[in-house]
């Protein structure tokens, strides 16, 4: 069905806030005069300070700059909540489903934002100020927003470790990032199997000597130690702690998060958003992607430990207004039907998930989505990574019942908020492609050498100017911040991602053209996973790269060497497996291990990740040249062994 358009349905584009020519007109009235249009998007905030420009940016090395709505102030909980008391304090603002069935809260603007207070108290009276660093590693509780909201309302920033991470992979950051205060869980709750977040906090922060507070949410109320003088209990603390709390005039450029993410090389790096810009691009892309209106119950899968999380579940929603779902389990428990049965338990009106979970739940069959009624659904979005057309048309078919259109959004960490995306009244859709940029967001497709390509054509992406949602440096490094992304592509932001651009000027991301590989909608750089490795005793060589996985997008592939006199077996295979797991966490974990006697490397000792690619990938017929390897028989015994 590759080819298939489906246009906007009528009854769509009468009800919706953007149709094709108000799409149109934002997207001349950008273009003609950027200034005056950013000025008027940034009216979607309350300011404490109003700005008088809105857009200083330059991506030239002489003059580089990012910075949006620069002398107005503000702050993010004051938007997310205090502008909503008066008109709709009572609204349901956070629903909470567990892990388990049954387990739900409600909690309301009024009453998030009395939590909100009174955290921030909490944190305050911990000795932490303005611009020093908080860490959470929760599950999906109510009580990760409230910590979010609450650093952002005495201007703390905040940095999430997602909860599937090592404790190695959460000192790296801890540490990164000079983290005060940690806040955590005694245990999270994954499809019925217990984390023991606490006990992965306490071996993280015995080598983060800057660590000097650690606040436990009680989850499951499972056995955990508490270090005298360090941990306390939240529950106790918020207890006594006062529910107002004045919050703090921000500078639009103050930094809000750092959130850590994959890279082709080294260490994750630490992405860092600011406070006016970031917010203003979640509000506007939430509210006019998902054409959000009242009585809306919105809810997106992700988790609060990836940017979806930060920009679709909390500031994005709650700065509308919204009533937003958070979900603390897993699709597949306790049966491949959860989503759906939630999604009328709820009363869900948009649906937010990655591609991966839906081709995982395609697999289970349509009797699973069709025992629910999904009458409530009027939307469907997709996140993450390349959606296929056949998991698009399920997707369409089965679950939106022919009605409901698809958002398929592409984004990333550094873009804050979506950049290539449907608007559901304006664009007809193509399953597969993103379709078009919003309005504001100049997009361009390059060759190797940086020439922009016009008309249909298939290359690089980069995006020609700044977006106020942008990242603006990476945490203690601006200067790799403007090395990745502005120095491949003199003057443009590189993505990172291949794309191509049909004739109707549709966008089809094509997936990563650097050393990221993208597991379950998860970003690897194949360089961690290798430092991993490596680190085992017996292994002296590794070599990571993607491969096609049904249901995952892409599955880890990793070549080890070992040292002289070890002996390869499928236990060590084994082994690698639990070390990589441990060392990062089990999204890391290969799926396939080549033990190879060498790897195929020029002779300068580069190795060729091209050949490596291509094996795993089981295309052996179109190796290309190998006649520049130091030892190009190396490749015929990689062939051979291939797992
Ligand atoms: O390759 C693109 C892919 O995910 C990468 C960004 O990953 P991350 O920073 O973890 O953010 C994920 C959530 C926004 C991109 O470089 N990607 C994301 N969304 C899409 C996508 N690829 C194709 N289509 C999408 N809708």
């Amino acid at each position: 069905m590759t080819g298939a358009v489906y246009p906007v349905p009528p009854e769509v584009a009468a009800r919706a806030r953007i149709d094709r020519a108000e799409y149109d007109h934002r997207v001349a009235s950008a273009a003609a005069n950027p200034e005056s249009y950013w000025m008027a998007e940034g009216q979607c905030l309350d300011w404490i300070t109003p700005y008088t420009r809105a857009k200083a940016t330059s991506f030239d090395e002489g003059d580089f700059g990012i910075r949006w709505f620069a002398d107005g102030t503000l702050n993010v909980s004051a938007n997310c909540l205090d502008r909503h008391l008066a008109t709709r304090g009572d609204q349901v603002a956070i629903l909470w489903e567990g892990d388990e069935p049954g387990e739900t809260r409600r909690i309301t603007y009024r009453e998030l934002h009395a939590e909100v207070c009174r955290f921030a108290n909490v944190l305050k009276g911990r000795g932490v100020r303005r611009g020093d660093r908080v860490a959470l590693y929760l599950p999906m509780i109510v009580e990760a927003a409230v910590a979010m909201l609450a650093c952002t309302r005495i201007g703390a920033i905040h940095t999430i470790v997602f909860g599937g991470f090592s404790p190695d992979s959460l000192a790296d950051r801890l540490r990164d990032c000079d983290v005060r205060l940690v806040v955590t869980a005694d245990e999270g709750c994954r499809g019925g199997k217990r984390v023991p977040l606490k006990a992965n906090v306490d071996r993280a922060v015995a080598n983060c000597p800057g660590v000097s507070d650690v606040i436990v949410v009680r989850r499951t109320g499972g056995a955990v130690t508490m270090v005298e003088g360090r941990d306390r209990w939240w529950d106790v603390e918020m207890a006594t702690a006062a529910p107002d709390c004045a919050p703090e005039a921000m500078g639009a450029e103050d930094p809000l998060f750092i959130l850590y993410t994959s890279g082709s090389t080294g260490k994750p790096k630490g992405v860092v958003h600011t406070t006016g810009g970031y917010l203003v691009w979640v509000t506007t892309t939430f509210r006019d992607v998902f054409d959000h209106r009242d009585g809306d119950i919105f809810w997106c899968t992700a988790d609060v430990g990836w940017v979806t999380g930060h920009s679709y579940v909390v500031y994005g929603p709650l700065a509308n207004g919204a009533t937003t779902v958070m979900f603390d389990g897993v699709p597949n428990y306790p049966d491949h039907g959860r989503f759906w049965k939630t999604i009328d338990l709820l009363g869900v009106t948009i649906f937010y998930t990655a591609p991966t979970a839906i081709r995982a739940l395609m697999r289970e069959g349509e009797d699973w989505v069709t025992a629910s009624s999904r009458a409530s659904l009027r939307l469907l979005g997709s996140v993450g990574e390349p959606i296929n057309p056949e998991a698009w048309e399920w997707y369409h078919r089965v679950v939106g019942d022919r009605r409901c259109p698809i958002v398929d959004t592409w984004w990333q960490t550094e873009t804050g908020g979506m950049l290539i995306a449907p608007l559901p009244g304006a664009t007809d859709l193509k399953p597969g492609s993103a379709t078009k940029p919003l309005p504001g967001v100049l997009p361009e497709i390059v060759d190797a050498e940086g020439q922009v390509l016009s008309g249909a054509c298939e290359g690089n992406l980069v995006i020609a100017d700044s977006w106020p949602g942008q990242m603006r440096t990476l945490w203690g490094d601006h200067d790799r911040f403007f090395q990745t992304y502005f120095t491949t592509y003199p003057g443009k932001y590189f993505t990172g991602d291949g794309c191509r651009r049909d004739e109707d000027g549709y966008y089809w991301i094509t997936g990563r053209v650097d050393d990221v590989i993208n597991v379950s909608g998860h970003r690897m750089g194949t360089a961690e996973v290798e430092s991993a490795l490596v680190l085992h005793p017996k292994v002296a060589e590794a070599a990571v790269v993607g491969m096609p996985h049904d249901v995952k997008g892409q599955g880890i592939y990793a070549y080890v060497t070992l040292n002289a006199g070890e002996a390869a077996s499928d236990e060590l295979r084994q082994t690698l497996r639990a070390w990589v797991r441990t060392e990062i966490g089990p999204i890391a974990t290969p799926d396939a291990i080549q033990f190879a006697p060498g790897l195929p490397k020029t002779r300068s000792g580069k190795i060729m990740r091209r050949i490596l690619r291509k094996i795993a990938e089981g295309d052996t017929s179109s190796l290309g040249d190998i006649s520049t390897l130091a030892d190009p028989s190396v490749v015929e015994s990689l062939v051979a062994e291939r797992q």
